[in-house]
């Protein structure tokens, strides 16, 4: 096979497998490409929970579990169902959802951990090393092709999943709101004054912002963000992520940290029942205050109000940061900018997804505004990391098999 044609093979056909950790759930997907014009011909995927324990153990318990599941899935041999047979050494996308120092397409090492991991000996050792040691330990024979950020997994869904051509290629930034908080934009090469390597064909290069490390250089803090920061795992680390709410009170259950979950928290602000029973219900449920007054369940919903509005807002300023950057802030540069969000937060709480976007509507201007699209990009960091396996894939394709 000639070179431009193994290349052109290579972009996008086969099966690949894609693995995405980046909280407490992690995701194995498999994935058939069917070349150019094919696009993603069948997907299946597994979804498993991180045991808490295995949070705050051993590197190798970790890796262990993960290669475990990923075994059983390969296992399963739902391959069958493929069109294609596996290719004979399969290879794997890895997306993980950490700050890392990314030393090649697929190698990197653990700069620390967030969202609750603290695993000390994986801190500074090569996750994709630590993740083959593991598959190998469990007999599973994969290649680990692209180590990606989930911001960097979704601009790169975001662009190959878009069935409009024109929005496809306008994709340019991209946005996790969830457990975590962080975005990636496409940046001029020649514009990145750390970067002293080759400039890419494209003259573009991505770049993973590490935004939810942003702090008061950056962003005002009020003494409700110290307070959480002094408690929080990683003290002075990750201040734009964190969570509680509530601050010390009487009731012993609130002072345990993120004992109100966002699902919680969303469902008592978009509590619409006169009586506010759902926020009734919650308070007693999740934190065993009992009879609450009508009064007191409305100034829980402001409170609600208040964090999503300030959460929303913080990250539109965010958003419009990149686009100030990008120089796509203005009329001047009509050109279509497509932001791919995904995260649960984006997602599942309405108020907040609503105010981020009369925000970044207000921050632009109605003009502007029409050209920027924000778009939910389901799941978009696995598949982004099965294709960029796929424009790394060094095996032969399955038809030489
Ligand atoms: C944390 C991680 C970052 C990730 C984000 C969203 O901020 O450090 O790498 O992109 O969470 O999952």
């Amino acid at each position: 096979m000639v070179r431009e044609e193994e290349e052109e093979s290579r972009s996008d056909e086969g099966v690949f497998y894609a693995l995405d950790l980046g909280g407490t759930n992690f995701l194995v997907l498999r994935v058939q490409l069917g070349g150019k014009a094919g696009g993603i011909v069948h997907q299946e995927f597994t979804e498993a929970s991180i045991p808490p324990a295995l949070m705050g153990g051993t590197s190798d318990a970790l890796f262990n579990y993960i290669a475990e599941k990923l075994a059983n899935f390969v296992a399963a041999e739902e391959e069958q169902k493929f069109h294609q047979p596996p290719r004979r050494q399969r290879e794997l996308g890895f997306t993980f959802s950490f700050p890392v120092m990314q030393t090649s397409i697929n190698s990197g090492t653990l700069i620390r951990w967030t969202k609750g991991f603290s695993i000390s000996d994986a801190v500074g050792q090569d996750v994709v090393a630590e993740l083959t040691k593991a598959l190998q330990r469990k007999g599973v024979e994969m290649r680990v092709a692209a180590l990606v950020n989930d911001t960097i997994g979704t601009l790169a869904g975001g662009r190959y999943t878009n069935k409009d051509v024109a929005v496809a290629v306008a994709v340019a930034v991209a946005v996790i709101l969830g457990t975590g908080t962080n975005a990636a934009y496409v940046e001029r090469a020649q514009a990145i004054p750390k970067w002293h390597g080759p400039v890419p064909k494209s003259g573009e290069m991505v770049i993973n912002m590490e935004w939810g490390n942003f702090r008061s250089l950056h962003l005002p803090l009020m003494e409700y963000d110290h307070a959480m920061d002094v408690e929080s795992l990683n003290p002075g680390e990750q201040i734009s992520e964190e969570a509680a709410f509530f601050g010390d009170e009487v009731h012993a259950k609130l002072k345990i940290s993120f004992i109100l979950r966002t699902p919680d928290m969303s469902a008592m602000h978009h509590d619409t029942s006169s009586d506010l029973r759902v926020v009734g219900q919650k308070l007693k449920d999740v934190l065993e205050i009992s009879n609450t007054s009508l009064k007191k369940r409305r100034i829980v919903v402001k409170l609600c109000n208040i964090v999503t509005a300030r959460g929303a807002r913080l990250a539109a300023a965010g958003v419009l940061g990149i686009l100030k950057k990008m120089g796509r802030d203005s009329l001047k540069d009509p050109q279509k900018t497509v932001v791919a969000m995904d995260g649960g937060l984006y997602e599942h709480y309405a108020e907040y997804r609503g105010c981020l976007e009369n925000t970044l509507r207000e921050l632009v201007g109605e003009e502007t505004a029409s050209s920027i699209v924000v778009e939910h990009s389901n799941d978009g960091s696995g598949i982004g990391a099965a294709l960029l396996t796929a424009s790394h894939s060094t095996s032969k394709i399955n038809l030489e098999n």
